[in-house]
Protein backbone atom coordinates (compact mmCIF):
# COMPACT_ATOMS: atom_id res chain seq x y z
CA UNK A 1 0.00 0.00 0.00
CA UNK A 2 1.32 3.28 -0.72
CA UNK A 3 0.49 6.32 0.82
CA UNK A 4 0.53 10.01 1.22
CA UNK A 5 2.36 9.98 4.10
CA UNK A 6 2.96 6.13 4.03
CA UNK A 7 4.66 5.98 7.70
CA UNK A 8 3.91 8.69 9.31
CA UNK A 9 1.91 8.77 12.68
CA UNK A 10 0.01 11.40 11.70
CA UNK A 11 -2.18 9.21 8.47
CA UNK A 12 -2.48 5.22 8.21
CA UNK A 13 -0.03 3.00 7.33
CA UNK A 14 -0.65 -0.10 5.25
CA UNK A 15 1.63 -2.09 8.41
CA UNK A 16 -0.45 -0.50 10.79
CA UNK A 17 -4.04 -1.12 8.66
CA UNK A 18 -2.98 -4.64 8.17
CA UNK A 19 -2.15 -4.79 11.82
CA UNK A 20 -5.69 -3.63 13.39
CA UNK A 21 -7.22 -6.27 10.41
CA UNK A 22 -5.33 -9.34 11.91
CA UNK A 23 -6.33 -8.43 15.64
CA UNK A 24 -2.75 -6.75 16.63
CA UNK A 25 -2.49 -3.56 18.84
CA UNK A 26 0.42 -1.43 17.11
CA UNK A 27 -1.84 0.95 15.44
CA UNK A 28 -3.43 3.89 15.55
CA UNK A 29 -6.43 6.26 14.97
CA UNK A 30 -6.35 7.27 11.32
CA UNK A 31 -5.07 3.32 10.61
CA UNK A 32 -8.66 1.85 12.44
CA UNK A 33 -10.41 4.31 10.43
CA UNK A 34 -8.93 3.09 6.82
CA UNK A 35 -9.77 -0.54 8.11
CA UNK A 36 -13.41 0.01 9.60
CA UNK A 37 -14.04 1.95 6.74
CA UNK A 38 -13.40 -0.79 4.10
CA UNK A 39 -14.73 -3.53 6.21
CA UNK A 40 -17.98 -1.86 5.80
CA UNK A 41 -18.26 -1.13 2.45
CA UNK A 42 -16.20 -4.24 1.50
CA UNK A 43 -16.71 -7.24 3.00
CA UNK A 44 -14.24 -9.10 1.57
CA UNK A 45 -11.51 -6.67 3.08
CA UNK A 46 -12.62 -8.60 6.57
CA UNK A 47 -11.73 -11.81 5.54
CA UNK A 48 -8.18 -10.63 3.23
CA UNK A 49 -5.54 -10.44 5.79
CA UNK A 50 -6.09 -13.10 8.02
CA UNK A 51 -6.67 -15.44 5.10
CA UNK A 52 -3.03 -13.88 3.84
CA UNK A 53 -1.53 -14.36 7.18
CA UNK A 54 -2.92 -18.40 7.10
CA UNK A 55 -1.84 -19.09 3.60
CA UNK A 56 1.75 -17.23 4.42
CA UNK A 57 1.92 -19.73 7.34
CA UNK A 58 1.37 -22.79 5.44
CA UNK A 59 3.13 -21.81 2.87
CA UNK A 60 6.56 -21.78 5.23
CA UNK A 61 5.59 -25.07 7.14
CA UNK A 62 5.16 -26.13 3.79
CA UNK A 63 8.41 -25.26 2.40
CA UNK A 64 10.20 -26.75 6.07
CA UNK A 65 8.82 -30.08 4.44
CA UNK A 66 10.67 -29.62 1.17
CA UNK A 67 13.48 -28.59 2.79
CA UNK A 68 14.18 -24.79 2.77
CA UNK A 69 16.07 -23.89 5.23
CA UNK A 70 16.45 -20.06 4.99
CA UNK A 71 13.86 -17.87 4.49
CA UNK A 72 13.57 -13.82 3.19
CA UNK A 73 10.22 -12.36 3.83
CA UNK A 74 9.59 -9.00 1.62
CA UNK A 75 7.06 -6.57 2.96
CA UNK A 76 6.57 -8.42 6.35
CA UNK A 77 4.66 -5.94 7.80
CA UNK A 78 4.72 -5.40 11.72
CA UNK A 79 5.14 -8.54 13.76
CA UNK A 80 1.97 -10.85 14.88
CA UNK A 81 1.67 -14.41 16.34
CA UNK A 82 2.85 -16.95 14.16
CA UNK A 83 5.60 -15.06 12.64
CA UNK A 84 7.67 -16.33 9.84
CA UNK A 85 10.77 -16.97 12.07
CA UNK A 86 8.71 -18.19 14.84
CA UNK A 87 6.74 -20.99 12.60
CA UNK A 88 10.77 -21.48 11.03
CA UNK A 89 12.42 -21.48 14.43
CA UNK A 90 9.52 -25.18 15.55
CA UNK A 91 11.28 -27.21 12.87
CA UNK A 92 14.75 -25.76 12.25
CA UNK A 93 16.21 -23.40 14.84
CA UNK A 94 18.81 -22.52 13.83
CA UNK A 95 17.33 -21.31 10.15
CA UNK A 96 18.14 -18.30 8.99
CA UNK A 97 14.70 -15.60 8.84
CA UNK A 98 15.44 -12.00 7.25
CA UNK A 99 12.24 -9.90 7.35
CA UNK A 100 11.76 -6.81 4.98
CA UNK A 101 9.75 -4.05 5.30
CA UNK A 102 9.94 -0.18 3.62
CA UNK A 103 8.02 0.86 7.35
CA UNK A 104 10.52 1.89 9.54
CA UNK A 105 8.38 1.00 12.66
CA UNK A 106 7.47 -2.60 11.32
CA UNK A 107 11.31 -3.35 10.75
CA UNK A 108 11.95 -1.49 14.60
CA UNK A 109 9.04 -3.60 16.10
CA UNK A 110 10.82 -6.91 14.95
CA UNK A 111 14.28 -5.86 15.59
CA UNK A 112 13.28 -5.50 19.10
CA UNK A 113 11.63 -8.78 19.33
CA UNK A 114 14.60 -10.59 17.67
CA UNK A 115 17.44 -8.98 19.67
CA UNK A 116 18.33 -12.64 21.08
CA UNK A 117 17.40 -14.69 18.02
CA UNK A 118 20.71 -14.41 16.03
CA UNK A 119 19.19 -16.73 13.11
CA UNK A 120 16.84 -13.94 12.61
CA UNK A 121 17.30 -10.35 11.86
CA UNK A 122 14.88 -7.91 10.18
CA UNK A 123 15.75 -4.71 7.39
CA UNK A 124 14.87 -1.45 6.20
CA UNK A 125 14.52 -1.92 2.60
CA UNK A 126 12.27 -0.82 -0.35
CA UNK A 127 10.78 -4.21 -2.81
CA UNK A 128 11.00 -1.73 -5.39
CA UNK A 129 14.82 -1.72 -5.01
CA UNK A 130 15.55 -5.73 -5.09
CA UNK A 131 19.32 -5.13 -5.54
CA UNK A 132 19.69 -3.04 -2.89
CA UNK A 133 17.83 -5.90 -0.62
CA UNK A 134 19.48 -8.52 -2.48
CA UNK A 135 22.83 -7.08 -1.96
CA UNK A 136 22.45 -5.78 1.65
CA UNK A 137 25.17 -6.73 4.14
CA UNK A 138 22.37 -7.68 6.58
CA UNK A 139 20.82 -9.89 3.98
CA UNK A 140 23.82 -11.40 2.70
CA UNK A 141 25.20 -11.94 6.43
CA UNK A 142 22.24 -14.38 7.47
CA UNK A 143 20.90 -15.50 3.64
CA UNK A 144 22.82 -17.65 1.35
CA UNK A 145 21.55 -16.81 -1.95
CA UNK A 146 23.75 -20.06 -3.56
CA UNK A 147 21.89 -22.38 -1.77
CA UNK A 148 17.76 -22.77 -2.23
CA UNK A 149 15.89 -19.94 -0.11
CA UNK A 150 12.21 -19.52 0.56
CA UNK A 151 11.19 -16.04 -1.18
CA UNK A 152 7.78 -14.68 0.53
CA UNK A 153 5.72 -12.18 -1.15
CA UNK A 154 2.56 -12.08 0.31
CA UNK A 155 0.81 -8.91 -0.54
CA UNK A 156 3.48 -7.14 -0.83
CA UNK A 157 3.78 -6.72 -4.60
CA UNK A 158 -0.45 -4.68 -4.46
CA UNK A 159 0.82 -2.40 -2.81
CA UNK A 160 3.35 -0.88 -5.84
CA UNK A 161 1.93 0.70 -8.51
CA UNK A 162 2.22 -0.35 -12.71
CA UNK A 163 5.24 2.51 -12.50
CA UNK A 164 6.73 0.61 -9.60
CA UNK A 165 7.64 -2.45 -12.21
CA UNK A 166 6.36 -5.20 -9.22
CA UNK A 167 6.81 -8.00 -12.36
CA UNK A 168 10.91 -6.51 -11.96
CA UNK A 169 10.74 -6.93 -8.04
CA UNK A 170 9.57 -10.77 -8.71
CA UNK A 171 12.15 -11.44 -11.64
CA UNK A 172 14.82 -9.72 -9.65
CA UNK A 173 14.57 -12.37 -7.04
CA UNK A 174 13.50 -15.30 -9.15
CA UNK A 175 16.98 -14.45 -10.83
CA UNK A 176 18.81 -14.18 -7.81
CA UNK A 177 17.93 -17.57 -5.98
CA UNK A 178 19.52 -20.79 -6.59
CA UNK A 179 18.02 -24.15 -7.82
CA UNK A 180 15.14 -25.93 -5.70
CA UNK A 181 14.40 -22.51 -3.97
CA UNK A 182 10.44 -21.15 -3.86
CA UNK A 183 8.86 -18.34 -4.03
CA UNK A 184 5.70 -18.56 -2.21
CA UNK A 185 3.66 -15.27 -2.84
CA UNK A 186 0.36 -14.30 -2.89
CA UNK A 187 -1.28 -11.14 -4.14
CA UNK A 188 -4.80 -9.67 -4.91
CA UNK A 189 -6.59 -10.33 -7.88
CA UNK A 190 -9.08 -7.96 -9.87
CA UNK A 191 -10.61 -10.86 -11.66
CA UNK A 192 -14.40 -10.95 -9.22
CA UNK A 193 -13.97 -7.34 -8.75
CA UNK A 194 -17.22 -6.02 -9.44
CA UNK A 195 -18.12 -2.01 -11.22
CA UNK A 196 -19.59 -1.39 -7.82
CA UNK A 197 -17.17 -2.76 -5.66
CA UNK A 198 -13.89 -1.17 -7.94
CA UNK A 199 -15.93 2.28 -7.18
CA UNK A 200 -16.03 1.95 -3.40
CA UNK A 201 -11.97 0.99 -3.85
CA UNK A 202 -11.50 4.36 -5.17
CA UNK A 203 -13.56 6.16 -3.10
CA UNK A 204 -11.37 4.66 -0.45
CA UNK A 205 -8.23 5.38 -1.79
CA UNK A 206 -9.29 8.99 -2.57
CA UNK A 207 -10.45 9.96 0.69
CA UNK A 208 -7.68 7.95 2.71
CA UNK A 209 -4.95 8.23 0.49
CA UNK A 210 -4.05 4.53 0.70
CA UNK A 211 -3.48 3.00 -2.41
CA UNK A 212 -3.66 -0.96 -3.34
CA UNK A 213 -3.81 -2.28 -7.25
CA UNK A 214 -5.40 -5.42 -7.73
CA UNK A 215 -3.96 -7.22 -10.94
CA UNK A 216 -5.64 -9.56 -13.34
CA UNK A 217 -4.67 -13.16 -12.34
CA UNK A 218 -2.33 -13.87 -15.34
CA UNK A 219 -0.01 -11.02 -14.27
CA UNK A 220 -0.04 -12.34 -10.60
CA UNK A 221 1.04 -15.55 -12.59
CA UNK A 222 3.85 -13.50 -14.19
CA UNK A 223 5.52 -13.43 -10.67
CA UNK A 224 6.42 -17.18 -10.96
CA UNK A 225 7.68 -17.62 -14.73
CA UNK A 226 10.25 -20.24 -15.23
CA UNK A 227 9.57 -21.43 -12.23
CA UNK A 228 7.59 -25.23 -11.32
CA UNK A 229 4.17 -24.27 -9.45
CA UNK A 230 3.61 -26.85 -6.76
CA UNK A 231 -0.23 -28.39 -6.60
CA UNK A 232 -2.22 -27.48 -6.40
CA UNK A 233 -0.89 -24.07 -8.47
CA UNK A 234 -2.51 -20.29 -8.04
CA UNK A 235 -5.55 -20.72 -6.30
CA UNK A 236 -8.14 -18.93 -4.10
CA UNK A 237 -5.82 -18.23 -0.94
CA UNK A 238 -7.85 -20.53 1.57
CA UNK A 239 -7.41 -23.18 -1.29
CA UNK A 240 -3.98 -23.49 -1.59
CA UNK A 241 -3.35 -26.37 1.01
CA UNK A 242 -6.31 -25.96 3.50
CA UNK A 243 -5.28 -27.21 6.83
CA UNK A 244 -9.37 -27.61 7.42
CA UNK A 245 -11.71 -28.03 4.43
CA UNK A 246 -14.33 -25.59 3.57
CA UNK A 247 -12.74 -22.67 3.90
CA UNK A 248 -14.36 -19.76 2.69
CA UNK A 249 -13.11 -17.98 -0.77
CA UNK A 250 -12.23 -14.71 -0.54
CA UNK A 251 -12.60 -14.13 -4.46
CA UNK A 252 -9.62 -11.70 -4.46
CA UNK A 253 -6.67 -13.15 -2.60
CA UNK A 254 -4.67 -15.85 -4.80
CA UNK A 255 -1.44 -18.05 -4.11
CA UNK A 256 0.74 -20.30 -4.99
CA UNK A 257 3.96 -21.48 -4.13
CA UNK A 258 6.84 -22.50 -6.58
CA UNK A 259 10.37 -24.19 -7.22
CA UNK A 260 12.81 -22.83 -8.91
CA UNK A 261 14.26 -25.62 -11.10
C1 LIG B 1 -0.52 -6.39 3.85
S1 LIG B 1 0.99 -6.20 4.65
C2 LIG B 1 1.62 -7.85 4.48
C3 LIG B 1 2.32 -8.38 5.70
C4 LIG B 1 2.96 -9.75 5.61
N1 LIG B 1 3.57 -10.01 4.31
C5 LIG B 1 2.04 -10.90 5.95
O1 LIG B 1 1.75 -11.69 5.05
O2 LIG B 1 1.61 -11.01 7.08
C6 LIG B 1 1.96 -5.35 3.44
C7 LIG B 1 3.32 -4.87 3.92
O3 LIG B 1 4.06 -4.48 2.77
C8 LIG B 1 4.84 -3.36 3.13
N2 LIG B 1 5.24 -2.63 1.92
C9 LIG B 1 4.47 -1.86 1.11
N3 LIG B 1 5.20 -1.35 0.11
C10 LIG B 1 6.47 -1.83 0.29
C11 LIG B 1 7.68 -1.64 -0.40
N4 LIG B 1 7.75 -0.87 -1.48
N5 LIG B 1 8.80 -2.25 0.07
C12 LIG B 1 8.74 -3.03 1.18
N6 LIG B 1 7.61 -3.22 1.89
C13 LIG B 1 6.48 -2.63 1.45
C14 LIG B 1 3.94 -2.55 4.02
O4 LIG B 1 4.66 -1.64 4.82
C15 LIG B 1 3.26 -3.66 4.82
O5 LIG B 1 3.96 -3.91 6.01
Amino acid sequence: MTTRDPHGLTGPASSRIYDFSIGGKDNYTPDRDVALQAFESLPAARLLPRENRKFMRRAVRFLLDEGVRQFIDIGCGLPGNGNVHEVVHGTAPDAPVVYVDNDPVAIVHYQSRLHSVPAATAVHADAREPAAILKHPEVTGLIDFDRPVGVLMCSVLSHLLDEDDPAATARAFREAMAPGSRLALCDLTDENLTPEEAAIRDELVERTGVMITLRPRAYIAGYFDGLELADPGLVDAPDWRPDRAHEAATGWLIGGVARKP
